[in-house]
């Protein structure tokens, strides 16, 4: 038998097959709630601008009220046949109120229906995500405050490089993760425009108030151009770019996290509620929450590439290729999610191991630019030399076994005569990272203001 909802010109139903390939309503179920809070206020509207009577608008209004709470107590039956959520709403609302659910699709079609939806979809989970992401910047900050003159290595290819503070590099996580917060802020501006009222294309000849519709869905205007409205997923691919790069910086911060939490760096003891053991080795500790955000860019990098091939050569405007573009955007925004929310945890609970990051930073030369500093002011040295001079200093100390506070006043003057020893004052990591207190360095003063603004920004 040939479908109820469009079947007119049909004498056959589809293939069963054609019924598998085409049906979205595995996972398009996922917007019942944003399709029903955007067909009531398309049936107030109707009624409003007198299209519909009242009378059915309210009939509308219980019956999709009724829908939605099957649907939340698990209830309603879905139908593959039925294709996807809009029709399998609407025909349910019609075994339940009868003819006046048959005017609710007046002046609408699925396609500026689908777009509305997956538009609030979007939107929510962009708010989502900067609840989230505040509150992992939130952890940080807590995390930089309690250490924020705790001395660690800073590295530059991995290598030891100069002494930072435990609070400034915390810090510079809260600076990527506010940005990501910012880009989703951002890309809800964009996408905040109503396509309900496009209809299929071309927008409609009925008398609809397209900017009641649009405030009662909290948008800031209708989209102006119906072409655009029903065709451009943009903002889906906006959404997946900001994913993207978060979750980059999820990775990165992840990567750290495995590495610090290793037997041979020993930086930071996770915890047992973020952590999981081995079936054979007993002593292990591993960091599997870490491990899976640092692979989470793979999928969700993977869903922008796949959503801007789907999009990229559709003609104007919607083509059927669009609807494989929710299963990306589903499961992008779930692991995303599932990440920010095991990060936040995972950060609150670690334990930074305090002794021995200040043992690290005193390790691998890591104040050699400091005494390269000291010789440009003591000694008037252009840099360039004290530079040289330095790595021998550095080259002795290696030969020595030892490390450069370690070497004798002596041993510096073998290399440079001029060298006293208010030199020693500057090859303690604690002075080390005290004295670079220019703006935006790592001096635990800096730190400190910078735990203060952020404070004020996630309170
Ligand atoms: N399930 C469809 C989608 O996700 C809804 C829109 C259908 N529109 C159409 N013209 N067939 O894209």
């Amino acid at each position: 038998s040939s479908n109820a909802m469009w079947g007119g010109r049909f004498a056959e139903g589809p293939d069963a097959i054609m019924e598998a390939i085409n049906a979205s309503i595995g996972f398009d179920k996922r917007m019942a709630r944003q399709d029903i809070t955007g067909s009531r206020a398309h049936a107030a509207m109707l009624a409003a601008q007198g299209i519909i009577s009242d009378t059915d608008a309210e009939a509308i209004r219980e019956g999709l009220l009724t829908v939605l709470s099957e649907i939340e107590t698990g209830t309603f039956e879905f139908s593959t046949k039925l294709e996807d959520i809009h029709m399998n709403v609407e025909a349910r609302l019609t075994a339940l109120i009868g003819a006046p659910a048959g005017r609710l699709h007046t002046a609408r079609s699925r396609n500026d229906q689908v777009a509305l939806d997956f538009r609030m979809w979007v939107r929510d989970q962009a708010d989502a995500a900067i609840d989230a992401l505040s509150a992992l910047c939130k952890a940080l900050v807590a995390q930089a405050e309690a250490g924020a003159e705790w001395v660690m290595p800073g590295f530059t290819h991995l290598q030891t490089a100069q002494p930072v503070t435990w609070g400034h590099h915390m810090l510079a996580y809260v600076e990527m993760f506010s940005r990501d917060l910012t880009r989703f802020a951002d890309a809800r501006e964009r996408m905040n425009e109503c396509p309900l009222g496009a209809a299929a294309l071309a927008g409609t000849s009925f008398p609809i108030d397209r900017e009641m519709t649009a405030n009662e869905l909290g948008f800031d205007r209708p989209a102006a151009n119906s072409l655009d409205a029903v065709s451009d997923r943009d903002f889906a691919l906006e959404f997946l770019s900001c994913a993207s790069i978060t979750a980059m910086h999820l990775s990165r911060l992840s990567e750290e996290l495995v590495i610090w939490s290793s037997a041979q760096f020993r930086f930071v003891q996770l915890s047992d509620k973020w952590t999981t053991g081995s079936s054979i080795m007993p002593q292990k500790k591993n960091p599997d929450a870490a491990e899976l955000m640092r692979a989470k860019i793979g999928r969700i990098f993977g869903a922008q590439v796949a959503l801007t091939m789907v999009m990229k050569g559709l003609p104007l405007t919607y083509s059927k290729d669009m609807q494989e573009d929710k299963e990306q955007v589903f499961d992008a925004a779930d692991n995303l999610m599932l990440s920010l929310a095991a990060m936040t945890g995972m950060v609150s609970d670690m334990q930074a191991n305090v002794p021995s990051l200040e043992a690290a930073a005193s390790s691998g030369f890591s104040t050699a630019t400091d005494l390269a500093d000291w010789l440009v002011r003591a000694l008037d040295m252009p840099f360039r030399e004290a530079h040289h001079v330095t790595g021998t200093l550095v080259k002795m100390a290696e030969d020595k076994g030892c490390d450069l506070p370690d070497l004798t006043l002596e041993d510096m003057q073998a290399v440079h005569g001029a060298i006293t020893t208010d030199v020693f004052t500057v090859l303690g990591v604690h002075n080390s990272v005290a004295s670079r207190t220019a703006y935006g360095g790592t001096a635990p003063v800096n730190v400190r203001a910078q735990v203060k603004r952020w404070q004020g920004i996630y309170a």
